[in-house]
């Protein structure tokens, strides 16, 4: 939910773009520059993605800022484009979140004759900088998000001195570090090229990029010492390589990352395992694709441990505060561990003295530090905003919690190794191919429908965000026994409807209900273990018990890709999402 990049070191422009390009999953309907140079400021704005841009000439200078944006306040045009800038073009900001009192305190700043030029709540930010310069860039930094509210991050840049004061409340700002050159952006990837050493700037705090790059409380006004951390990640893990896009390269991945993900300790397993066994409630909460997990996990649990876990998706989370004691325990499940809605969940939950365990990939991201144990899912950087690696990987992670809270870890292990093995076999060519050949027969549908039952009802829904986000084809997610209490009326002759067919219980339900769809004239695809007679197209996925939720959004995540390309859609970038959401 927009990108930004502060850089200090050598010539600026060149490291600029290179990290906004990888910061591009966050935002990319605009994009903009401002570097310093010989006591000015040089400013570069555009609409677009940045990585389709052929910008030949370059600002000069050794500091700049950069932003990659999402819109929120005022359309995609240069205007609303970061930076922006005060009336002096002395103070260059770029932002990222929201400024809750802008309209506020825009009034008050034209009142003292301050002019505006877009429609951003950024753009009061340089302005009240302005306002308080008397007191020196950092003081006046300082002065200003003093008086801001809202979740955000912020990079200011001054003309006359090249210094740039990065601010973070509530939206991840992470410094990178190597030799004489520092970087301050909102994601690791950003620098991930140059450097792989970084710290994390907490909430309400601020660092002073001048040379000495030293970070401060704005609360106590002291000064904070960090600790520098090496990220395991290397660079290549960040890049398309061979494939043509994030998205693909991700779901192929997924032959190695669901046995990374279970290669946890498995003490720290019992040890949550017991936590959940003792504790009075247990939540799950997470958004879109990771919320999904969590409401497979209250299936996972209940039918491999017996165990009654309540699901709530993370904006609503705050609403069920009645619910929670200092007894209660709440499980946060976040790929980029920064969602904005998770957070707040994890707050409302802290206030009641509730216990936090969270499930994140990216190592240091807020929710994992906010969180009292984490577990991190080592699907390795994720890049494509349709999440698939990380599902998997995620929902690997709770199968095994799961059969660590019945007493089975290792029972848990060895079905999820097999399940492994299982889904490196799958993901091969000639797989892919027979998906793509179903993407070529349905890709001018307007509808798709998914069905399931019990572990496999949470995976339509899945399924369905898939499809919808990066195709733009209609598609819903069903439990197999609710079409008949209304969407059943959508279905008509050649409509394509996949079913979710696991070899357990519901087996014959399942198969019922997609019977019900081709009488009517629907379309099945079956994604099955088994051929049926009612599939007009199989998709086989391999039986691995109660781990059928991660084979079976599989052949999904590839039919999306495809629905996606064969309709002329880069599926790495859907339009109106970003990947990592720091708004509410
Ligand atoms: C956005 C992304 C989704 C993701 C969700 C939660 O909506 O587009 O792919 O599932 O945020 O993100 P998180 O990082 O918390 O898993």
């Amino acid at each position: 939910m927009c990108g930004i990049i502060g850089y200090k070191g050598k010539e600026a422009f060149p490291v600029l773009i290179e990290s906004l390009k990888r910061l591009e999953y966050r935002g990319y309907d605009s994009y903009g520059f401002a570097t310093v140079h010989s006591g000015e400021l040089h400013i570069f704005k555009n609409t677009g993605k940045i990585s389709e841009s052929n910008m030949l000439e370059g600002l000069p200078g050794n500091t700049g800022i950069a932003h990659t944006r999402w819109a929120t306040h005022g359309n995609v045009n240069k205007t609303n484009a970061h930076p922006h800038i005060d009336c002096e073009k002395r103070i260059a900001v770029v932002h990222n979140g929201i400024i809750e009192n802008y309209q506020e305190l825009k009034n008050k700043l034209l009142k003292k004759g301050h002019v505006f030029n877009s429609e951003t709540d950024t753009e009061i930010i340089p302005h009240l900088i302005e306002e308080n310069i008397k007191y020196g860039f950092e003081e006046a930094v300082k002065k200003t998000v003093s008086q801001l509210k809202g979740r955000y991050a912020i990079v200011a840049l001054e003309r006359d001195t090249g210094k740039m004061v990065a601010v973070r409340r509530g939206s991840p700002l992470i410094v990178g570090v190597k030799d004489k050159e520092v970087f301050v952006a909102s994601d690791i990837p950003a620098f991930l090229n140059y450097t792989n050493n970084v710290m994390y700037l907490d909430d309400n705090e601020m660092i002073v990029l001048d040379g000495e790059n030293k970070f401060y409380s704005l609360l106590t006004g002291e000064e904070v010492k960090k600790r520098l951390i090496t990220i395991d990640w290397d660079a290549e893990q960040a890049e398309k390589g061979k494939y043509p896009h994030f998205m693909i390269k991700e779901i192929m991945e997924q032959k190695e990352t669901i046995m990374r993900a279970i290669n946890q300790d498995d003490k720290e397993i019992e040890k949550i395992a017991n936590k959940i066994n003792n504790a009075f409630g247990t939540f799950f909460t997470g958004c879109g694709t990771a919320g999904k997990v969590c409401f497979a996990g209250e299936y996972i649990f209940s039918r491999i441990a017996n165990k009654h876990i309540n699901y709530v998706v993370a904006s609503e989370f705050p609403n069920y505060k009645h619910f929670l004691t200092d007894k209660t325990l709440l499980i946060a499940i976040s790929q980029s561990g920064e969602t904005a809605d998770v957070l707040e969940a994890i707050e409302t939950a802290k206030k009641r003295g509730v216990k936090v365990v969270s499930l994140v990939n990216v190592a240091g991201s807020t929710i994992d530090r906010y969180s009292d144990h984490s577990f991190n899912i080592k699907a390795g950087p994720e890049k494509a905003v349709a999440s698939t690696k990380a599902t998997t990987a995620q929902l690997a992670l709770v199968i095994l919690l799961a059969h660590a809270v019945a007493g089975k870890l290792q029972e848990g292990k060895m079905l999820l190794m097999e399940t492994a093995s299982k889904v490196n076999d799958m993901l091969n060519p000639r797989y892919e191919e027979r998906i793509k050949k179903l993407a070529e027969k349905i890709h001018k549908q307007p509808n798709i429908y998914i069905i399931g039952r019990s572990l496999n009802y949470p995976i339509a829904l899945e399924a369905a965000i898939k499809i919808q986000e990066v195709s733009y084809i209609h598609a819903e997610g069903f439990a197999g026994g609710e079409l008949k209490h209304g969407p059943i009326a959508l279905i008509e002759k050649g409509v394509p409807c996949i079913v979710l067919a696991a070899n357990d219980e519901t087996k014959d339900d399942i198969i019922a209900n997609a019977m019900e769809i081709k009488s009517r004239g629907g379309y099945i695809i079956g994604v099955s273990p088994e051929n049926n007679e009612v599939f007009d197209y199989w998709l086989k996925v391999p039986d691995v018990g109660v781990a059928s939720p991660i084979v079976n959004i599989i052949p999904v995540q590839i039919l999306a890709y495809h629905l996606a390309v064969l309709r002329g859609y880069d599926p790495d970038y859907p339009r109106n999402l970003a990947k990592s959401v720091t708004v509410k």
